[in-house]
């Protein structure tokens, strides 16, 4: 018999987040260039979570139900976020659940799977742990009977598609594990819904992205963008030409390189100036801080087969 330990639900699912909270508020409010994302995300999520503004809709409208709301009720609720590294798929993901606590009016709570759920290498392991940590999600909403949203983060590492090659039968049995489940929230009567994100949706399963009812896209910032994420982090710091120089000094594509992200913007670049400044206890310098943001390479992007 093997040393290692047999993990649980505990293990590989986060301390639940209840929103409202006054950090969700202050990083979704820092988020550049997703108000798109945001509007269409809390649609969906707010139908999802309660379908009577969709039949109330009805009534009011048409004087009856119409099958095509009634068809509401049958779609899984798994929403797919897809994209490049470091464009705010996570950060989303993480701080969405705000805007739905504090425009519905009700508590959201928030739990993340962590790639830990792959087990230590047990047979079934990993279809087991799926299992539980659906049961684990599903007992959170029984107990606070407000809605749930389960963040499976890299979901590429637990859905990757069962034709594909390198698929050993574990990672089989696992994708199988969360159909199952996911099929079973549509009718569970339960307020869960399943945000599922990759960098590599090309190999996600075919028929987890059949359920999805939206696959939104993030992509790295444009100029505006980039301004917008540079102002709303020096704007009060550094002067409007100092701030153009830095816009400028951001730009990627003209010399046919891959822009910047804005992980690179904002963690490659931003933190370590902001760091040293302080150490040197002086005010931030444009100069320097133009030519480090010369030097700083887009951080690559990742196949998404
Ligand atoms: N749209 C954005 N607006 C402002 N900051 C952002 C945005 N997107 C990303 N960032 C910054 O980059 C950091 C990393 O972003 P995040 O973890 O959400 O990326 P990701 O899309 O999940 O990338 P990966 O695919 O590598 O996991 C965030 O903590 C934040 O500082
Ligand atoms: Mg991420």
């Amino acid at each position: 018999m093997s040393e290692r330990a047999r993990l649980t639900a505990d293990d590989v699912l986060s301390r639940p987040e209840t929103f409202p909270n006054e950090q969700a508020e202050s990083k979704l409010s820092r988020l550049v260039g997703l108000d798109d994302h945001i509007k269409a995300l809390e649609r969906d999520l707010r139908l999802i979570f309660d379908p009577a503004i969709a039949q109330d809709w009805s009534v009011q409208q048409y004087g009856e139900i119409i099958t095509a709301v009634e068809l509401l009720d049958e779609a899984v609720p798994l929403i797919v976020f897809e994209g490049d590294v470091g464009t705010g798929k996570t950060a989303l993901a993480e701080t969405i659940g705000q805007r739905i606590a504090s425009d519905g009016g009700y508590g959201v709570h928030m739990v993340k799977m962590s790639t830990r759920v792959r087990g230590t290498g047990y047979v079934g392991e990993m279809g087991t742990l799926l299992a539980k940590s659906f049961e684990h999600v599903g007992a959170l909403y029984k107990k606070k009977g407000e809605p749930v949203l389960f963040v499976i983060d890299e979901a590429d590492s637990v859905l990757t598609s069962r034709a594909s090659e390198q698929h050993h039968h574990e990672d089989k049995s696992g994708v199988n594990t969360i159909l199952q489940h996911l099929d079973e929230l549509k009718t569970s009567g339960s307020q869960v819904a399943v945000l599922a994100i990759t960098n590599r949706v090309g190999v996600l399963d075919p028929a987890v992205l059949r359920r999805a009812t939206a696959v939104f896209e993030f992509r790295r910032p444009n100029r505006d963008q980039r301004r917008a994420l540079l102002n709303g982090l020096f704007g009060s710091a550094l002067s409007d030409a100092d701030m153009r120089l830095l816009v400028d000094e951001s730009e990627r594509e003209s010399n046919g390189e891959m822009s910047l992200s804005y992980s690179d913007l904002t963690l490659r670049f931003a933190v370590p100036a902001v760091r040293r400044a302080v150490w040197l206890d002086e005010r931030l310098d444009a100069e320097a801080l133009a030519a480090t943001l010369r030097e700083l390479v887009p951080s690559r992007a990742i196949s998404n087969t």
